[in-house]
């Protein structure tokens, strides 16, 4: 039964031997991967595959809807074992558009997955009705939440002991915040990573961030803010008639469409 995954897997594996005689003679010996990855259990987000990464190179931990319990011992587990044993520094809270799992939340439904396991979303929405329902194409609700719900993840992940004490003792941690775009295949940054309990303590509530989100940002887009930066202080003279404004307009609309 599933003979067609075994041969697969063989394929895959003398590529791999191919391409590089020693690759997991090496990966046998250890791992240390730099990258904790806290991703939706969704077949289309795959951490190795989004990031462009090897088997070694990214410790992964993924649940529908990528939601932080403070009373689930696995995911503790792995950030126990990902920050004190591999010495990880980047943990990536690593949300996507158009995710099932935020959709039933947001569906009124009861059952063992929504009134439970995907509580604090169904909560966030439901304080939060009247400005979400406002949003009238339930797709981009969904989308809106999607994000929402990251930025809920990464403070209750840094709220966590474990992550709390890293900081006390002095380890370089860094929680980021970024959403998977499923129609692009690109990833955005949601606001700034959290590096410390002071940044922790100094960010708005999620309540706050309702009302006044963060524009998620993609490589894509942040490359070329950066490449037109250096313009901001071009003002055209009076002669150049021709020249409008430097930077261009179009790279504040919401990237999630480009
Ligand atoms: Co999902």
């Amino acid at each position: 039964m599933l003979d067609h995954l075994f041969d697969r897997n063989v394929a895959w594996s003398q590529k791999k031997t191919r391409d590089d005689p020693g690759f997991f003679r090496r990966l046998a010996e250890q791992q240390t991967p730099n990258y904790v990855w806290i991703g939706c259990s969704d077949s289309r987000v795959t951490a190795n595959d989004v990031l462009g990464l090897d088997p070694g190179e990214v410790f992964v931990h993924r649940n529908i809807a990528n939601v932080v319990h403070t009373s689930d011992m696995n995911i503790l587990s792995v950030l126990e074992y990902a920050i004190h044993t591999l010495n990880a520094e980047h943990i990536i809270i690593c949300g996507h558009y158009g995710c099932g799992g935020v959709e039933r939340a947001l569906s009124g439904e009861s059952s063992a997955l929504v009134d439970h396991w995907l509580q604090p979303i169904v909560m966030l929405y439901r304080q939060h009705k009247k400005v979400l329902d406002a949003i009238a194409d339930p797709e981009a609700r969904i989308d809106r939440m999607c994000e929402l719900n990251i930025e809920l993840q990464m403070r209750r992940i840094a709220m966590t002991p474990i992550i709390e004490q890293a900081w006390i003792q002095g380890k370089t941690l860094h929680i980021h915040g970024w959403i998977y775009g499923i129609h692009d295949g690109l990833l955005r940054a949601i606001g700034s990573p959290i590096s410390s309990q002071e940044e922790r303590d100094s960010l708005a509530s999620i309540d706050a961030r309702v009302h006044e989100p963060v524009e998620p940002v993609s490589m894509v887009r942040r490359h070329a803010i950066e490449a037109f930066a250096g313009l901001d202080a071009f003002e055209p003279n009076e002669g150049l008639e021709c020249c409008t404004s430097p930077v261009p307009l179009h790279l504040s609309s919401h990237p999630r469409r480009v």
